[in-house]
C-alpha cells in the first residue's frame, strides 16, 4: 500500500487547460482572465440564501494565501498598533500571526467541546475583561473553522453585534461548510479561504478574502497590489502587499472548483465511514457536528484517544505521540491537533481566556487521512492500524 496522507491534492484534470489558455494568451501575471474568472466562480459558491432566506451575495479576491487573506481582512478593519484582536486559540499560527503584523496584540480565547471552535461564553468574558482593563473594545474577532466544523455562529455573531465588534472569520479548513444553511466565512464582515496544497481544493499555494461588496473588493485589490493610488505615474500614499493570486495559480484554482462539490462530498464520505467502523473501537471517539445545524465539510477527521495520562501542557499525551509514531511506521500519516496559540512560547505574553478544552484536545486528538486519495481499502488499514497499535 502507497504512503496514506492526511490530505493530498486531487486533479480534476480541468486544471490544464486554463493553464495551458494562459499560457497561450501570455497572461502569466498576478491578474487576467482566470483571476477574475476563479474570483466569480467562489463568489457564486459562497453565495445563495441564509438561513432567514435573506440572500447571501458576497465578492471575492484571489491572494498569494489565506495568511495573506486574513492580514488584508484585519487592515479592511482597521487593526493597527495597539489594538487587541480577539482570536481562536485552537488554531494554526497562521490566524494569529497576522495580527502581530499589524502591531497589535492578540487575545486568544479557548473552544467549548461541541464544535472545538470558540467559545460564546468565554468571547463575552473577555470582551468584557478587556474592557474593563484597558478602556477600549477588542477591534475584531476572529473566530476558526477548525477541521471544517461550523463554529457556533448564532452566538458569536450575537455577541460580536451587540458589542458592534466586527468578525473576521477564518475559514481556511471550512470551505464549503454551512451553518444553518449558510457557508462559513459569509456571516462575519469578511471571510478567509485558503487553497493551500492540503486544503479542500488547491491552488498550489493561495487563498482568498470574501469581502461585503463591490467596494471593500475593490479597497482589498488595492492593497493586495502595492497600495498605487490612481494617478498615471506610481504614487503611494498607504503602505501595500503584493498579495494577489497568480492567473496560473487561478488557472489551477478553476479546474479544482469543477470538482469542489466532489471532494467535499467525498470527505463526508471518509467521516462517515471512520465514524461507522472506529464506532466498536474502545477508547476512540470520533468528532462529529454537535448539532444538525452544522454541516462540516469534515477535511479532516479527528480522534480523541480516551483515557490517556495528563503528561502536562506542552506535549500530547505519550499514548497519543505512539500512536502517530506506530501509523507512520505502517505508512499512515496522522497529526495531533492544534496546539493552542495560548500555550505557545512565541504568544507566552499575550492574554489568554481559556477553560482547558483545547488543552485536553491538544493532548489526546489526533486527525487522521481524510483526503481524495483516501478510499475504502485506505480508510480499514488506517483503522486496523489503530485497532492492532491503541
Ligand atoms: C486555520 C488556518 N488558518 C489559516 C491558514 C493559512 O492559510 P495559507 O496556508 O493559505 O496561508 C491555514 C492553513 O494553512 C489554516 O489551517
Amino acid at each position: 500500500m502507497d504512503k496514506i496522507y492526511l490530505c493530498l491534492a486531487h486533479m480534476s484534470g480541468e486544471e490544464q487547460k486554463y493553464i495551458k489558455e494562459a499560457f497561450d494568451t501570455n497572461w502569466v501575471v498576478p491578474l487576467g482572465p482566470n483571476v477574475n474568472a476563479f474570483e466569480e466562480d467562489l463568489a457564486a459558491f459562497v453565495s445563495g440564501a441564509g438561513p432567514d432566506g435573506r440572500a447571501v451575495r458576497k465578492e471575492v479576491v484571489a491572494l498569494s494565501a489565506g495568511t495573506a487573506a486574513i492580514h488584508l481582512g484585519l487592515i479592511m478593519l482597521g487593526v493597527g498598533k495597539g489594538d487587541e484582536v480577539i482570536c481562536q486559540s485552537f488554531t494554526f499560527a497562521a490566524t494569529a500571526n497576522p495580527i502581530v503584523y499589524q502591531g497589535a496584540t492578540p487575545v486568544f480565547v479557548d473552544s467549548e467541546p461541541g464544535t472545538y471552535n470558540m467559545d460564546p461564553q468565554l468571547l463575552e468574558e473577555a470582551i468584557k475583561d478587556r474592557i474593563a482593563k484597558t478602556g477600549k473594545k477588542p477591534k475584531a474577532i476572529v473566530p476558526v473553522y477548525l477541521y471544517g466544523m461550523p463554529a457556533r455562529m448564532d452566538e458569536l455573531m450575537e455577541i460580536a453585534n451587540r458589542y458592534e465588534i466586527p468578525v473576521l472569520e477564518d475559514a481556511a479548513e471550512g470551505f464549503g461548510s454551512t451553518y444553518k444553511g449558510q457557508m462559513c466565512g459569509t456571516f462575519g464582515e469578511y471571510g478567509v479561504l485558503s487553497f493551500n496544497g492540503n486544503k479542500m481544493i488547491t491552488t498550489s499555494g493561495g487563498g482568498a478574502l470574501i469581502c461585503p461588496d463591490g467596494e471593500s473588493k475593490k479597497r482589498v485589490m488595492f492593497y493586495a497590489t502595492q497600495a498605487r493610488e490612481a494617478y498615471p505615474y506610481y504614487q503611494h500614499e498607504k503602505i501595500g502587499y503584493n498579495y494577489r493570486m497568480s492567473n496560473i495559480c487561478a488557472g489551477i484554482g478553476r479546474g479544482q472548483m469543477t470538482v469542489a462539490d466532489a471532494h467535499i462530498a467525498h470527505h463526508r464520505w471518509v467521516h462517515g465511514m471512520y465514524e461507522k467502523m472506529l464506532g466498536a473501537t474502545e477508547g476512540v471517539e470520533v468528532h462529529s457536528a454537535p448539532d444538525a445545524c452544522m454541516d462540516s465539510n469534515y477535511w479532516l477527521t479527528t480522534i480523541r484517544l480516551e483515557g490517556v495520562k495528563d503528561g502536562g501542557l506542552q506535549e500530547p499525551a505519550r499514548e497519543v505521540l505512539d500512536l502517530q509514531k506506530k501509523l507512520d511506521a505502517l505508512g499512515v500519516e496522522t497529526r495531533p491537533l492544534w496546539k493552542p496559540m495560548h500555550l505557545q512560547p512565541v504568544f507566552k505574553d499575550a492574554p489568554a481566556y481559556v477553560n482547558g478544552v483545547s488543552e485536553q484536545l491538544f493532548r489526546c486528538g489526533l486527525c487522521l487521512p481524510s483526503g481524495p486519495c483516501v478510499g475504502e481499502e485506505q480508510i480499514e488499514y488506517v483503522i486496523k492500524g489503530i485497532n492492532e497499535n491503541l
